[in-house]
C-alpha cells in the first residue's frame, strides 16, 4: 500500500490578491512557519520563518529596496535564494564572505508555484523537494464548462482542524440543519438521499469520488459530484435538472492542530449579482468588501458545531468509527473520507501528536472573532475599514463647523433659520456616524456591539 506524505504536495497558501507584496508575510502550514515575500527579480519566495542568527521571525523584517528581505534585529539580510546577503556587525569583507558562504547563514526555501490566482508551496524539508515537486501536479479547478475566472477567492482562518473540516464537506445532510434560515435551508425540505456511492477506486495520490442524489425537496433531483483530491482540496459539482450548474473548489489547509485555513470560491453558469443599488456604486473592493459580510452566518454555524464537535473528539480515547454511529446512506462521504485517512494517510497531518492535544474550549469571543479569521487578510475588508474610518473623520469635522456656525448665528443673530438648518445637519451626521461605527464593527466580531454577546445564530429564521 502506498504510504501518503503530507509534506510531499502542493498547497495552496494564499490568494494571489491577498498578498501585499510591500511587506513580508507569514503563514502557518503544518505546524511549521514560513514567510512568504517577493524578491527583486518579482519572484515569490517561501522560506523558514526564522533567521539564521537567533531565530527571529523573518517576517517582522523588511523587504529592502535591493530586493533582500532584512530581518529586523540585527539587520542580516537574505536573498531570494535564502542566502544571506549582508551581516551588518562583520567587520571586513573576508569574514563577510566565509559568514554568508557558511551553510549555517543560509535559510531553507521551499518549492513554490503560481496557479490559478494561488500561491503554491511545496513545505517538503528532504533534500530533493525542487526535483520532486516537478513531478507533482497542484490541485486545481477541473474543466467543467464553467469559467473558472468568474467569481474571486475567499480566504478564512478558522479555528477548527483539518479532519473536521473536510470530513464536514463530504457531510452534505447537514445543510439542513444547520444552516436553516439561509439560502432556504429548512428541516421542513429534508429529502433523504437516496443514492450515494463511490466512483472508481480509493487511492493515497488521487484520493476519490463521489456521486449522490439531492438532500432537499429543492435539490433532490440534481447530480452532485463530490471529489477529494489530496492532500486538502474538495471540488463539488451540483448539477440540475433545469440546467442550471455550481462547482465548488475548496481548499482546507491544515495550518497546526485545531486550525485550518479556507480557501475557495464557487462558480456557476447562473447569474448572482446583487441589485443592491447602493452596493454596486461602490468601487469594486468596497463592494466585496461589504459582500463578505453576508458570508458570516453560515461560517459561525459552522464554527459552532464544528468547535464543539473538535473539543469532544481530541477526548476520546477510541477511533472514529467506535466513536461514531453512521447508518445512514448519508453517511458515505464521512466513511469514505475517514478511511482514505486510515488506510493511507496516518490518520492525518498530525497525528502524532494529536492524542496529546486535548482542544481547548474556545470563549465566544474568540471562535466568533473576524479580524483575525478575514478582514486581516482579506484588501477588500480592509479596504472597507478603512474607507469607514475616512467617512467618521471627515463627518467629526463636518460636525465642528456646524456647530461653529450654529454658535456664530446664535451670537450673531443673522438669520435663526440657518442656525436651526446647521443643527439639523449636525445631528443627522452624528446619527449617520453611530451608524458607520456598527457597520466597521461588522469587520471586527460576530458578537452583538450592544445588549448581551450572544452569538444570534439562527432568531432570523423565518418559516
Ligand atoms: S536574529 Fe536576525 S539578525 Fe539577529
Amino acid at each position: 500500500m502506498t504510504e501518503f506524505s503530507w509534506t510531499k504536495n502542493w498547497y495552496p497558501i494564499f490568494p494571489l490578491s491577498y498578498i501585499d507584496p510591500s511587506v513580508p508575510t507569514s503563514i502557518t502550514i503544518l505546524d511549521k512557519k514560513l514567510v512568504i515575500w517577493r524578491d527583486k527579480n518579482d519572484k515569490w519566495s517561501v522560506m523558514d520563518d526564522q533567521c539564521p542568527h537567533k531565530l527571529a521571525q523573518l517576517s517582522k523584517g523588511t523587504i529592502k529596496e535591493d530586493g533582500t528581505l532584512m530581518c529586523r534585529h540585527h539587520g542580516w539580510c537574505f536573498n531570494g535564494e535564502g542566502q544571506c546577503t549582508t551581516i551588518p556587525m562583520l567587520v571586513g569583507n573576508e569574514a563577510l564572505e566565509t559568514a554568508c558562504n557558511s551553510l549555517r547563514s543560509q535559510v531553507k526555501i521551499y518549492p513554490t508555484q503560481i496557479n490559478q490566482g494561488l500561491l503554491w508551496v511545496w513545505p517538503d524539508n528532504s533534500i530533493t523537494p525542487f526535483e520532486d515537486s516537478n513531478n507533482k501536479q497542484p490541485a486545481t479547478i477541473p474543466e467543467c464548462g464553467l469559467d473558472s475566472n468568474s467569481t474571486d477567492w475567499y480566504m478564512s482562518e478558522v479555528p477548527v482542524g483539518y479532519t473536521v473540516s473536510l470530513e464536514s464537506s463530504f457531510d452534505p445532510s447537514h445543510a439542513q440543519f444547520l444552516h436553516e434560515g439561509i439560502a432556504g435551508f429548512s428541516p421542513e425540505k429534508t429529502v433523504p438521499i437516496s443514492r450515494f456511492e463511490t466512483v472508481g477506486e480509493i487511492s493515497a495520490e488521487t484520493g476519490f469520488t463521489l456521486k449522490h442524489t439531492g438532500y432537499n425537496s429543492v435539490n433532490q433531483d440534481m447530480d452532485a459530484m463530490r471529489q477529494f483530491t489530496p492532500p486538502c482540496c474538495n471540488t463539488t459539482i451540483y448539477e440540475y435538472t433545469n440546467g442550471a450548474k455550481f462547482l465548488f473548489q475548496l481548499y482546507f489547509i491544515p495550518t497546526k492542530p485545531g486550525y485550518c485555513r479556507y480557501i475557495g470560491k464557487v462558480i456557476s453558469n447562473q447569474n448572482f449579482s446583487s441589485n443592491n443599488i447602493l452596493l454596486n456604486s461602490l468601487p469594486k473592493n468596497l463592494r466585496t468588501g461589504f459582500s463578505h459580510l453576508f458570508n458570516y452566518k453560515l461560517s459561525d454555524q459552522n464554527l459552532s458545531i464544528m468547535h464543539s464537535q473538535e473539543v469532544i473528539q481530541s477526548t476520546l480515547d477510541q477511533s472514529w468509527n467506535k466513536a461514531y454511529f453512521l447508518p445512514s446512506p448519508a453517511d458515505l462521504g464521512i466513511i469514505t473520507f475517514r478511511k482514505w485517512l486510515d488506510e493511507f494517510a496516518n490518520n492525518g497531518p498530525f497525528s502524532e501528536n494529536h492524542n496529546n492535544n486535548k482542544y481547548q474550549e474556545l470563549t465566544d469571543e474568540q471562535l466568533y472573532d473576524r479580524w483575525y479569521r478575514h478582514t486581516q487578510y482579506c484588501p477588500s475588508c480592509r479596504s472597507a475599514v478603512i474607507f469607514l474610518d475616512k467617512l467618521q473623520k471627515y463627518g467629526q469635522i463636518l460636525t465642528m463647523i456646524l456647530v461653529v456656525i450654529t454658535l456664530i448665528v446664535i451670537l450673531i443673530p443673522i438669520s435663526i433659520k440657518w442656525g436651526i438648518v446647521s443643527t439639523i445637519l449636525a445631528i443627522i451626521i452624528i446619527l449617520l456616524s453611530n451608524k458607520i461605527d456598527d457597520i466597521r464593527y461588522l469587520f471586527m466580531s460576530s458578537l452583538p456591539k450592544k445588549g448581551l454577546p450572544i452569538v444570534n445564530l439562527y432568531t432570523d429564521i423565518k418559516k
